[in-house]
C-alpha cells in the first residue's frame, strides 16, 4: 500500500490518505506510517469510523498500551474496551455530565498544554484521538511542534536548558483547576517523574523541548525559578507559528507523537455532547 500525504502545517501536521485504519496493518504500511511519523508527529486520517476493538488493536501496532489515568481514577468506566480511554463529556448511562461535576475538571484540564502521560514512568510515544461525536462549534485539538520550537531559542537558552531535568506531576494542572475525581489513594499510585527538558527524536535525530503543564519542579532550582523558565518555555513553544489546529469532523482519527509535540483541546460548551476516545502506547526506549 502506498499512502497519500498531504502536508497541514509546515513539517508538524500530516492529512493521511489511502489507508483504512479498520483493516489489519501490513509490514510495509507499518512502516510507510513510522516514517511519515518521524516527520510530521501530527498525522490526520479522515472518515475512519473505527470501533473501540479496531480503535486498539491499530494503536497496539505501534506498542504496548498506556491506561493513562484510569488507575486513579474512581469514576466507573463506561467502555467495555478497557485500552481505550474514554474522553466524552457524559456518564454511564450516557447523559451529558452537569457543570459542577468532578470529571469535568480533567476534560478541562486537556485545555492546558501538555503531553500525553508525560508524568508516568513509562511515558507515552503515540496517542491515537478518535472523534466520534462533535459539537458544531469550539472543541479544536491544536498542536504545537517542541523540535521546531527547540530550534528557534536562542542560544544563551539552549546552553542554560541543557542538561536540566523537570519534575512532572499528574495533579498539578488538576489542582490548579480546583481538584478533579481522583482520591488519595489514586493519587499516591502515580508520583512525580523526572525527564529531561531537551531530549533527542531517535527516529529523526531531532532535538526537542520536553514541557508541559505537568512541570512543576526543575532539579536544582528553586521553584520560582523553576516555575518562571517553565512557563517562558511554555509561552515560546505554543507561539503560532508552530501550530496546528484540527478542526474536528466525526469519524476523524489524529495520531501524534508525545514526545515532540505538546497539544491541549480548546473550549466547547459543556451542556453539549462531545464524544472522543483515544488510545496511548508507552515508550519503552526512555
Ligand atoms: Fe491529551
Amino acid at each position: 500500500m502506498s499512502l497519500h500525504l498531504n502536508p497541514l502545517h509546515a513539517e508538524l501536521a500530516v492529512e493521511v490518505s489511502g489507508i483504512n485504519l479498520r483493516k489489519p496493518l501490513g509490514k510495509e504500511t507499518l512502516a510507510e506510517l513510522q516514517s511519515a511519523l518521524a516527520r510530521y508527529p501530527v498525522l490526520v486520517f479522515h472518515d475512519q469510523d473505527l470501533s473501540d476493538d479496531e480503535h486498539a488493536v491499530f494503536t497496539k501496532s505501534f506498542g504496548p498500551i498506556d491506561p493513562g489515568l484510569a488507575l486513579a481514577s474512581k469514576r466507573k468506566q463506561r467502555l467495555k474496551n478497557t485500552d481505550v480511554i474514554d474522553l466524552a463529556n457524559i456518564d454511564a448511562d450516557g447523559n451529558v455530565l452537569a457543570a459542577d461535576n468532578a470529571r469535568n475538571v480533567s476534560l478541562i484540564a486537556n485545555q492546558l498544554w501538555h503531553s500525553d502521560s508525560s508524568f508516568k514512568q513509562p511515558r507515552a510515544q503515540y496517542s491515537v484521538l478518535c472523534g466520534i461525536d462533535l459539537p458544531g462549534e469550539g472543541g479544536e485539538t491544536e498542536f504545537a511542534d517542541q523540535r521546531a520550537a527547540y530550534d528557534a531559542l536562542p542560544d544563551t537558552t539552549k546552553t542554560r536548558i541543557e542538561g536540566l531535568v523537570a519534575e512532572h506531576w499528574a495533579f498539578h494542572s488538576r489542582n490548579m483547576l480546583g481538584g478533579g475525581d481522583f482520591t488519595p489513594e489514586g493519587m499516591a499510585m502515580l508520583p512525580p517523574v523526572d525527564w529531561p527538558i531537551v531530549d533527542t527524536i531517535p527516529e529523526s535525530g531531532r532535538k526537542t523541548l520536553f514541557i508541559g503543564v505537568h512541570t512543576r519542579e526543575i532539579r536544582g532550582l528553586p521553584t520560582a525559578e523553576a516555575r518562571m523558565l517553565l512557563l517562558d518555555l511554555l509561552e515560546h513553544a505554543t507561539q503560532r507559528e508552530f501550530v496546528y489546529r484540527h478542526v474536528w469532523r466525526n469519524h476523524d482519527v489524529v495520531m501524534w507523537d508525545n514526545r515532540c509535540t505538546l497539544h491541549r483541546g480548546r473550549p466547547y460548551d459543556l451542556t453539549k455532547l462531545r464524544e472522543l476516545r483515544r488510545c496511548t502506547t508507552e515508550y519503552l526506549a526512555a
